[in-house]
């Protein structure tokens, strides 16, 4: 079948293309993409770094049907709504059996070749016959994709795919790093350094427990104004110097209890690190480059029994944790409206990779079937 798909072609360098897309193999699904979310990780591979091979299909923060499925597939039927896990785990190893599916290392062996479990790429170029690689067992940035059948999860329903298609990487993210591996407990105080897609999401969730204050910290006026809107009870603006002390001011000159740093830098990291108290949780969910490292202080780790801990898609169970946080939303619990706040179509990739760097969307949307 032909597809059409944002293809990256090298680093930087992103165009419409014509794919041929295999039909579902044996416990794989096709699905039709009605609505995917811009997500900072996509952007990490089109600037290099997060290094992988090319041309690749991107998106990974996806919501849309299922129109086919292959041999052995039991959990989906052609016509049911679906929201991409871009961590569909195996089930049986050690990490899965401990109940921290997110650490399995299948699904991260086939994402660092951008393939399916077991090296299979289902894109191809038509005049050559040479394989598109999909991110993180995705490749939502097309009109239909091929994924494992872990790779989806069934929506309840009444969600709209461009509310659900969140669902899919930031909502998780955001509320399992909170709700999961920082364990927030009402009025526990915290700070949220970058309050984009993911940030927004871990300042719902410490709403959502009665954190407070719940401070939010961001290079961007109109990030800190969304920020508002979605639950920080106060807001410095970083860049200018004095973020850390104004964080311990608002915290009796102690730390947060525990402090996120949703952006991907050592030195937001690092102030993460610093702006928690004595006791209290560090957690890492930005995507620093692989080659970077972290400098804290060394005497402070064990003086002050910090933890500083990493949190990857949440700590989550996709399975599980998406219907919940959809039922979430349908009970007006859970914000998604103001989260999706522009849409795009296919081939506007690039603008809406722009304005999300710009911070003037929340999350931008592409709409590929439509
Ligand atoms: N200090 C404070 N805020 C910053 C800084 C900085 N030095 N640099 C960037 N920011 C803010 C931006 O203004 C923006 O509001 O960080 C926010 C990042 O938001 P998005 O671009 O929407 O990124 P998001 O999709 O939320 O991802 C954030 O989490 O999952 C990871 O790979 C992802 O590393 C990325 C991070
Ligand atoms: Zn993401
Ligand atoms: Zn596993």
């Amino acid at each position: 079948m032909r597809v059409l798909a944002s293809v990256l072609r090298d680093y930087e360098d992103l165009g419409l293309e014509e794919l041929e897309l295999d039909d579902p193999g044996p416990g794989e699904v096709l699905v039709r993409i009605l609505a995917a979310g811009v997500c900072h990780s996509d952007y990490h591979v089109v600037s290099g770094d997060l290094p992988l091979p090319t041309p690749m299909v991107l998106g990974h923060e996806g919501a849309g049907v299922v129109e086919a499925v292959g041999g052995g597939v039991s959990r989906v039927r052609p016509g049911d709504a679906v929201v991409l896990n871009w961590l569909p785990s195996c089930g049986h190893c050690r990490y899965c059996l401990d109940g921290r599916p997110e650490l399995c290392r299948q699904p991260a062996v086939a994402a660092q070749h951008g393939t399916l479990p077991g090296g299979r790429t289902p894109f191809r170029r038509p005049s050559t016959g040479e394989p598109v690689y999909q991110f993180s067992l995705t490749g939502a940035f097309a009109e239909r994709t091929v994924v494992p059948e872990a790779g989806v999860v069934p929506l309840p329903p009444g969600v709209p795919a461009h509310e659900a298609a969140l669902l899919g990487c930031s909502v998780l993210t955001g509320t399992g790093a909170v709700w999961r591996t920082a364990r927030v407990q009402p009025a526990e105080s915290v700070a949220v350094l970058g309050t984009g897609g993911v940030g927004l999401n871990i300042l719902q969730a410490a709403r959502l427990v009665s954190a407070w204050p719940r401070i939010a910290v961001d290079a961007n006026p109109r990030r800190l104004e969304t920020a508002q809107g979605l639950g920080a009870t106060h807001t410095v603006l970083a860049g200018q110097g004095g973020e850390l002390d104004r964080i311990l001011e608002l915290t009796d000159g102690t730390g947060v209890d525990a402090a996120f740093e949703a952006i991907g830098r050592p030195e937001t990291m690092a102030l993460a690190f610093n702006a928690t108290r004595p006791g209290g949780r560090a957690v890492l969910v930005g995507v620093a480059p692989p080659h970077v490292d972290l400098r804290v202080n060394a005497f402070a780790f064990p003086s002050q029994a910090k933890t500083l801990t990493g949190c990857w898609y949440g700590q989550s169970w996709p399975a599980r944790d998406i219907p919940a946080l959809a039922r979430l939303h349908a009970a007006g619990v859970l914000t998604l409206e103001s989260l999706a706040s522009r849409r795009y179509r296919l081939d506007q990739l690039e603008e809406a990779l722009q304005a999300m760097l710009k911070g003037t969307v929340t999350r931008a949307l592409i709409l590929p079937s439509g």
